[in-house]
């Protein structure tokens, strides 16, 4: 075991991008922020101390973080936040996973511009399940506001409106050629015919589902979210913010230049959002005058796509090597997953939006939840949150403009140790429909089954994949669909659960797991590190 320690120092740059300068949020004055190597097995140390004027905590999204909530990063439900002006050490083991992950920063809107990747290699000696690479590349999709993200976001909170689409999205932090004075933030990456190489894919938006392609270029999944898959080729993915996707892609044709590019995919009728961030791939000795080619897209609402694009992802397991999948559910959890409208007096039409799971709309607390978990604190949060919705409906019928009473709360389920737990994240048309990626902190989990409609505990299970279905941490719940998870609880600790659309967890699409410590020694929650954040 190795120890590798990391100073991350936050501080505020002015970066310029789409013809404007504005002072952003950073890590080390870099953007996107710096990658995290490590080794399956290792110890990481990161310094975070916070320069900027804003309180700051950041997650290691992914991380299993055994044991170890501490170090987890969600601003409150973790830790409080580190204040400006302090530091905190994440003290984390990298254990039983290798792969492809990110960081990004857990409070406010911050992530718009702080987050950056975490490279796991597998254990010495330990081969990928693919043929090795001639090399690999990150490639981090994200977003760009002309304006002071925090700003867009107060605005929209005064009026009760969603805030701004962002005005561009970015590969690398860079919007690409098509997007004014954009030539030189363009990012490029360099290929020599015959040659395969390995991208590294991390969805950072804030709030778009994105579809990627090469021009000319098949590319072949073979990992999500740090666990391998039977490898599939296809000529576009779909990747949700918190996702991350490896591709191997061979540079097979004529020596030339070739646009990478992302778009989003939006399927309901909100203001569709067409722009397309673009970077290239570069045969070598090939001029920087040669225009690149764009590659095909995926239409913005091709929901028959992603929903086949997903079923082809699958993990290496076989019936021979079956997965840990947990066959007998000692828990069953049915969230109803809504956007709706609640009076908003000081709102200019008197309205807001909001978003709730089984109609509770999550109310952050003022200490951390792992430390009133830890040292049993009264009246911080309940554990009441229930396993079904209050009111069952036909949730994906007719939109229901009440909202059937959204309740407010910070209520949490308790979970006992070690127990099996199904969840299922139903989509409900209250005011609309959409979709929305899920990402659980502490746990990978199972997705046994998806589908359109509402979902059927009669029928629908039967049709699960308890074979090979993809391991992951973050999950899209189809529009006017549901998803079922599986995990078996052995984490201790509190975990957060929520969409990864930061404008529906700032609605309240969001709730916590209280995983109870086990009987052994070996299965509790960790003492809190001497320097956590005070609130
Ligand atoms: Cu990547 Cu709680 O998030």
């Amino acid at each position: 075991m190795s120890i590798h320690s990391w100073w991350f120092q936050v501080q505020v740059k002015n970066v310029s991008r789409l013809c404007h300068a504005k002072p952003i949020v950073t890590v080390n004055g870099r953007f996107p922020g710096p990658t995290i190597y490590a080794r399956e097995g290792d110890r990481v140390l990161i310094n975070v101390s916070n320069h900027a004027q804003y309180n700051m905590s950041i997650h290691w999204h992914g991380l299993k973080q055994y044991r170890n909530g501490w170090a987890d990063g969600p601003a409150y439900i973790t830790q409080c936040p580190i204040q400006t002006g302090s530091s905190y050490v994440y003290a984390f083991n990298v254990t039983g996973q290798r792969g492809t992950l990110w960081w990004h920063a857990h409070i406010l809107w911050l992530r718009a511009t702080v987050y950056g990747a975490i490279v796991i290699m597998p254990k010495q000696g330990t081969p990928f399940p693919f043929p090795r690479p001639e090399r690999e590349e990150i490639i981090l999709l994200g977003e760009w506001w002309h304006a002071d993200v925090e700003e867009v976001v107060k605005q929209g909170n005064n009026l009760g409106l969603p805030p701004n689409m962002s005005d561009a999205h970015t590969i690398n932090g860079k919007p690409g050629p098509l997007f004014p004075c954009s030539e030189k933030h363009t990012f490029a990456m360099e290929v020599e015919q015959g040659k395969t190489y390995l991208l590294r894919i991390i969805n950072s938006a804030l709030n778009d589902e994105l579809f990627f392609a090469i021009a000319g270029h098949n590319v072949t999944v073979v990992e999500i979210d740090a666990v391998y898959t039977k490898p599939f080729t296809t000529q576009a993915l779909i990747i949700a913010p918190g996702q991350t996707t490896n591709v191997l892609v061979r540079a097979n044709q004529l020596p030339g230049r070739y646009f990478m590019a992302v778009r989003p995919f939006i399927d309901v009728p909100i203001p569709v959002d067409n722009k397309t961030a673009t970077a290239i791939l570069q045969y070598k000795g090939i001029p920087n005058t040669v225009i690149p080619t764009l590659p095909q897209l995926p239409a913005p609402n091709d929901s028959a796509l992603v929903l086949s694009y997903n079923k082809k992802l699958r993990s290496l397991n076989s019936p021979k090597y079956p997965a840990n999948i947990p066959l007998k559910v000692d828990r069953h959890l049915f969230y109803t997953v809504g956007l709706g409208m609640n009076s908003c007096p000081t709102c200019v039409n008197g309205t807001r939006l909001t978003a709730s799971l089984n109609n509770i709309s999550f109310v952050m607390p003022q200490i951390g939840l792992l430390q009133a978990h830890y040292f049993k604190t009264k009246g911080v949060f309940r554990t009441d949150f229930p396993d079904r919705p209050p009111t069952p409906f036909n949730y994906t019928g007719a939109p229901l403009t009440a909202n059937l009473g959204t309740a407010k709360g910070t209520r949490l389920s308790k979970i006992a140790f070690n127990s099996t737990v199904e969840l299922v994240l139903q989509d409900t048309n209250l005011l609309t429909v959409e979709s929305h990626p899920f990402h659980l902190h502490g746990y990978n989990f199972f997705v046994v089954g998806t589908g359109i409609g509402n979902f059927n505990p009669a029928k629908d299970p039967a049709k699960y994949n308890l074979v090979d279905p993809p391991e992951r941490n973050t999950v899209g719940v189809p529009t006017a669909g549901w998803t079922a998870i599986r995990f078996t609880a052995n984490n201790p600790g509190v975990w957060f659960l929520h969409c990864h659309l930061e404008l529906h967890t700032g609605w309240g699409l969001k709730t916590a797991l209280v995983v109870e410590d086990g009987p052994g020694s070996d299965q509790t929650v960790l003492p809190p590190p001497k320097n956590l954040p005070p609130c």
